[in-house]
């Protein structure tokens, strides 16, 4: 008998964490998910593929844990020995980490160093992959390619270099299988609703309806290189299976400013945006990322990464997925999947 890989997945309740783990499922893995203690339920981007684990078979286990307790992790490492573990947790959001700055330290950037100290003292035989970010860029002119100098424009941004280069240490200190994917934008109706393109899909769907009449933005004039995400988690996947453990830039070589995501939103449902969007100093940040366009082609050469889904597709799924998702909750079609603790 062929024993199963085994993955394990921080950040598993994240828009990442539930397509890589769809897809790991799907590849024959049994995955391993680290989530959060939370006063309410926090896995309902899992409902697709959560088992009852009374059910035979059930491939898809959670555990506590917390960047923040590193103890958590390093039992949870030592005793599953995982083939393959996906650092995904984070406190992921640019604007919120200048507001917890030291939180977002402690996670984005220390929980790295939890997860590969635990893989180094466990001598757990493992890869592992750092979900980098094109934030680390930041102020760095575009096209940003693995050559590209960091110039981190936020605590968020600076808490993920950290990362970054604690992977690469590990890798060169103790030849550790340990990768980097510096992945862009990469958004779907599973994004965090607090995300711009979430925040603009989900207002054309509800002032569509007549629910709202205003939606409050900040900086129209970003532009960031935006994929799918889909696409992204399976570049992920596609990192850990090479012969040699290395970083990759993973992103579409388009950008767009927030402004055209507007524009592409509100025609899907003939409305002019300039008659509903508002500018807000409130979600402006101290220092901005201007502009964001990756080059991913040393993952097109060496892993075989394409993206398949473009900007105006992207937009068009999104506000469809909303208005799809608000009309099934207006007629009370929704039930969420109840679980044990
Ligand atoms: P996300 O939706 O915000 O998910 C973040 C995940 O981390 C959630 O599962 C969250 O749990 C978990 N988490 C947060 N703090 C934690 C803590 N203290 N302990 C344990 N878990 C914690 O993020 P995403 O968009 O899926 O992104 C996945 C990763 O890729 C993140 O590291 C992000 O920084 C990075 N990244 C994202 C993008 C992008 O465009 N999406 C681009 C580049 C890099 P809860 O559900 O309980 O909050
Ligand atoms: N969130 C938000 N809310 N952003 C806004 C708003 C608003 O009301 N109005 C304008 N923006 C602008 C932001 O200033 C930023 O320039 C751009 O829209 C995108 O913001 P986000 O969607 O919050 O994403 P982000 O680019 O800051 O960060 C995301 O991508 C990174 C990769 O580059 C996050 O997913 C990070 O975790 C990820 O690392």
């Amino acid at each position: 008998m062929i024993l199963a890989k085994t993955a394990l997945i921080t950040g598993i309740s994240g828009q990442d964490g539930s397509y890589l783990a769809e897809l790991l499922i799907s590849k024959g893995y049994e995955v391993h998910g680290v989530i959060r203690r939370s006063s309410s339920f926090n896995t309902r981007r899992l409902d697709p593929i959560y088992k009852d684990p009374h059910e035979a078979n059930t491939r898809l286990i959670l555990h506590y844990g917390d960047l923040a307790d590193g103890v958590s992790l390093t039992n949870l490492i030592r005793d599953l020995q995982p083939h393959e573990i996906y650092h995904l947790g984070a406190q992921s959001h640019v604007r919120v980490s200048f507001e917890i700055p030291e939180y977002t330290a402690q996670t984005t950037g220390l929980g790295t160093l939890r997860i590969l100290e635990a893989i180094r003292a466990s001598g757990v035989q493992t890869r592992f992959y750092q979900a980098s970010s094109s934030e680390m860029f930041g102020a760095a002119p575009p096209p940003q390619n693995e050559h590209t100098p960091f110039h981190p424009r936020s605590p968020y941004a600076a808490a993920k270099v950290f990362a970054y280069w604690i992977t690469v240490n590990f890798r060169e200190a103790y030849g550790l299988f340990a990768v980097n994917g510096i992945l862009f934008n990469h958004e779907s109706h599973r994004r965090g609703e607090t995300f711009v393109t979430r925040k603009i899909s989900r207002a054309v769907a509800r002032i569509r309806a007549g629910l709202q009449d205003k939606l409050y933005l900040g900086n129209l004039d970003a532009l960031r290189d935006w994929g799918y995400a889909p696409d992204f988690v399976s570049a992920m996947w596609l990192m850990l299976q090479q012969s040699k453990a290395d970083d990759f830039v993973i992103a579409t070589g388009e950008s767009h400013s927030v402004r055209e995501f507007l524009d592409l939103a509100f025609d899907r449902v003939r409305l002019d945006w300039h008659q509903f969007v508002e500018v807000d100093p409130r979600y402006l940040r101290p220092s901005e990322v201007d502009h964001l366009r990756g080059d991913a082609s040393k993952a097109e050469r060496v892993l075989g990464w394409k993206p398949s889904v473009r900007f105006p597709e992207l937009v068009a799924l999104m506000v469809d997925a909303d208005i799809q998702l608000l009309e099934d909750e207006l007629a009370g079609r929704l039930v969420g999947v109840d679980r044990e603790s």
